[in-house]
């Protein structure tokens, strides 16, 4: 499916009222759900009394309450009510080899017996991971060891005002770069801006400024306005992963406005890094940033998983705290760079390009997302789905598309955010688990069989709709 044909998809969805269960089906599917899940209930239950909200993960499902996981393997999840869900969650993306894939945990745990989980001087793993990552990103030069995404991003906007001696950063609307104080600005639907930095000074975004994804006009424009401008950060997919699609040549344009205003450009990789392509978003889509910001796929879901890589005179400024150079970007983290997680990220590394997972998880995407739309077709739904290699977008209430300029549309965010919270439970109704009832990640466990099943159950959940 096209840019445009996305594009006008979108806009039909927002443009419409959002589509209806049928309020018996609902009402069993809520019931189903109260009655297969009651550890899931009293977990919650109890988590809450400790644990604000009683969940931590945002993308947990919280209607009609969050589910406890058990166990997970491969493709599947077994939570502690014994129900087996097929994942398509896979921890928010960077599973793609499947969950406790055997011939990876038999070399994390080998290290953990064999050589201690943390040293805190360098293990060789440090740079044998390091030489593994540039393998199939030439544009990182140099790399260092984080331990979040977060962490990743807030340092790639220290590094470029160091380097630039600029201090303007320019983000795009939507478009999801972890939860530092400056990045929490425009998350999720474009144009909110401040809504989500409760607590956060209002001058901590001095230097922050957004503008609508896919619009290079407006980032010319902002060029001009801002003049020092230290980077320019995006998601290379688009906001959310891809929930807001990329213009095709956009993420080019971006590049060569940065050179013509002596900008770098920083690709947050997070998600695309071997999901999307060996080479990430910067060689799908063909285009060469500055910095390149890693995170949990590299590690393979193993904890404390982050990287920042780039131009060496670039990455460089942050060696200063140890080498003593003029240009300093500090950096630290005691737990960075342990043998644990670097020898998760180097074989998680090894393994994708031995198995061939990205090309295989994307077919496996691929058949998902037409078949979706085969059935959205079916039953004369405006629903569509689409993919960037092993991420599926499925589309039905929309809420990243609206405009909340319009006010025919920003009164609607709150109940298609439900609609997708409904859409959640209709999926657990049918043993599938997904991100927020709108995206699939796939892995090289998903068989064509599977996906077949899928398929079919997302037929019955059509058939519930008015
Ligand atoms: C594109 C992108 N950047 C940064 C982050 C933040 O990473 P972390 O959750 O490891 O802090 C995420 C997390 O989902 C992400 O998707």
């Amino acid at each position: 499916m096209g840019y445009e044909e996305q594009v006008n998809k979108i806009e039909n969805i927002v443009n419409s009222p959002i589509k209806k269960f049928k309020s018996d089906e609902l009402k069993a599917i809520a019931e189903r759900y109260e009655k297969n899940h009651p550890k899931s209930k009293a977990a919650f239950e109890r988590a809450k009394k400790i644990i604000p909200g009683g969940v931590e993960h945002n993308l947990a499902f919280n209607w009609p309450f969050p589910l406890e996981s058990k166990k997970v393997w491969d493709c599947y999840m077994q939570t502690i009510d014994d129900i087996i869900l097929t994942d398509y969650l896979m921890n928010g993306g960077p599973i793609i080899l499947g969950h406790n894939y055997k011939p990876h945990t038999e070399k994390v745990v080998e290290v953990i017996e064999k050589y201690g989980s943390c040293h805190g001087i360098t293990h060789e793993y440090e740079y044998m991971a390091a030489e593994q990552l540039q393998k199939h990103f030439p544009s990182c030069e140099k790399i260092r060891w984080l331990q979040s995404g977060t962490e990743a991003d807030m340092l790639a906007l220290r590094i470029a005002r160091v380097y630039t001696g600029k201090n303007h950063i320019i983000k795009f609307g939507g478009h999801y770069h972890g939860w530092s104080d400056q990045l929490v600005y425009d998350l999720h639907v474009p144009g909110t801006m401040r809504m989500e930095s409760h607590g956060i000074p209002r001058n901590i975004y001095k230097y922050i400024t957004s503008v609508p994804p896919n619009d290079i006009d407006a980032l010319r424009k902002e060029f001009k306005e801002k003049r020092r401008v230290a980077a320019v950060i995006l998601e290379p997919m688009g906001g959310e992963s891809g929930a807001i699609p990329v213009r095709p040549g956009f993420n080019k344009e971006v590049e060569e406005l940065c050179r013509e205003n002596d900008a770098l450009l920083i690709s947050d990789e997070v998600v695309c890094a071997f999901r999307l392509d060996m080479g990430g978003g910067q060689a799908y889509f063909g285009y060469d940033p500055d910095i390149s910001v890693f995170g949990k796929i590299v590690g393979h879901g193993y904890p404390s998983a982050a990287a920042i890589g780039g131009r060496a005179d670039i990455i460089d400024t942050v060696a200063a705290g140890v080498g003593g150079g003029s240009k300093r970007a500090y950096s630290g983290g005691t737990l960075a760079a342990n043998p644990l997680t670097c020898a998760a990220a180097y074989w998680a590394i090894k393994f994708v390009e031995e198995t061939n997972a990205t090309k295989i998880a994307g077919k496996a995407a691929t058949r998902l997302s037409n078949g979706f739309n085969e059935i959205f077709e079916k039953y004369n739904l405006p629903w569509f789905s689409y993919n960037y290699n092993a991420t599926v977008h499925f589309h039905t209430s929309c809420v990243f598309g609206i405009d909340i300029t319009d006010p025919t549309q920003a009164p609607s965010i709150k109940g298609r955010k439900e609609f997708m919270e409904k859409m959640g439970a209709a999926l657990i109704d049918q043993e599938l688990i997904s991100v927020a009832g709108s995206r699939f990640y796939t892995c090289i466990q998903h068989t064509d069989e599977i996906i077949d099943e899928t398929l079919q159950k997302m037929d019955i959940i059509c058939q519930k709709i008015e």
